[in-house]
């Protein structure tokens, strides 16, 4: 059998990425994680660190702003996978480049959210965000750099223990707001099943230079139904205010920045859809729960019963 590739985890201090490592040391990769300087010395992560540190995991410093330590990182590995916060996005041209210097790597799954490519109707800032993570897909591609996109949709911990009810810190119990008519599919997974997922991408050939949706059968659900769903665990009714997709529009408008952006990722998915409107076609996409059926993932019906 042919040797699990090596993975270079950047970004993998960060929220999503820290299961990702995990992941990667569970199925037996040989597991790297690109770690600046400073933070090292960061007690708000040496727990973190401490607990990689018992799982194996060797530690790389450097820095996605710093390409020499970007290529030698690189060098020691065959996959890399990204998951640097938005505010680095445009900086993956760096990883890229970094990539096509060191010459030896195979994957670059990047794009922790949707496919970025099947976007519409998107609206500011959210729009921006897509727009760049288009082009480092564009320049990926360009370079001729082997991929997997992974799509994980709404990590649970950002969408359900509140509902995606802004500002709130638990779920509705008296009344709920729906953006647009609360029809459209939305997907929900749990970060560790993500972390799952992308890590048996990484040397299944099926996945090569595709899309990795992760759409399990049982976390898409119409904002309607989810809402159905936790009436139905605290066993009453709420009231419903629907809010117009204009009324909404002008709210993102109108909004601070973090709340801004916020609304912007709800439209797309909530009102505009676009994680479910598309069907997969075999050319660029491939879907995980099919691929790996053998991945018992959490159900949102799951997930929310924590909640009750
Ligand atoms: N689908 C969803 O529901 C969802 C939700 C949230 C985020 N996302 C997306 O997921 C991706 C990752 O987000 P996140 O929330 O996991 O990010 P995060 O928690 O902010 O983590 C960012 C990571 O990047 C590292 N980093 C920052 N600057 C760096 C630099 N110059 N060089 C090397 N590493 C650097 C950080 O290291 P330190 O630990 O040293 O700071 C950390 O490991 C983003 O694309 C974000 O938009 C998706």
């Amino acid at each position: 059998m042919a040797s699990k590739s090596k993975i270079l985890s950047i970004g993998g201090t960060g929220y999503i990425g820290k299961f990702i490592v995990e992941a990667s040391v569970k199925a037996g990769h040989q597991t790297f994680v690109l770690v600046r300087e400073s933070t090292l010395s960061d007690p708000s992560k040496s727990q973190l660190l401490d607990h990689f540190k018992n799982l194996g995991v060797n530690f790389v410093i450097g820095d996605v702003l710093n390409q020499e330590s970007l290529v030698k990182a690189i060098k020691q590995v065959d996959v890399v996978i990204s998951t640097v916060g938005h505010t680095l996005i445009a900086d993956q041209v760096k990883i890229i480049a970094a990539i096509k210097e060191a010459g030896n790597v195979k994957i670059l799954p990047v794009g922790i959210w949707i496919d970025d490519d099947r976007i519409h109707g998107a609206v500011e800032p959210a729009k921006s965000t897509n727009v760049v993570k288009a082009k480092i897909r564009r320049a990926v591609e360009a370079e001729g750099i082997p991929y997997t996109y992974v799509a994980s949709y709404g990590l649970n911990g950002h969408f359900l223990p509140n509902l995606s009810q802004p500002e709130a810190t638990a779920p509705p119990r008296d009344k709920v707001v729906i953006l647009g008519d609360g029809n459209p599919k939305a997907v929900y997974n749990k970060e560790d099943d993500v972390a799952t997922f992308t890590i048996k991408a990484v040397d299944d050939p099926r996945t090569l230079n595709k899309n990795l949706y992760i759409q399990p059968p049982g976390n898409i659900y119409s904002f309607n139904d989810l809402v159905s769903m936790w009436e139905r665990k605290i066993g009453k009714t709420l009231e419903r205010e629907y809010v117009s997709e204009e009324q909404l529009l002008k709210n993102i408008q109108e909004a601070a920045p973090p709340l801004g952006r916020l609304l912007s990722i709800y439209h797309s998915a909530f009102v505009e859809g676009v994680q479910t409107d598309f069907k997969i076609e075999p050319s660029f996409g491939v879907e995980a729960s099919q691929l790996y059926p053998d991945v018992k993932y959490t159900t949102v019906d799951e997930y929310l019963n924590q909640f009750v």
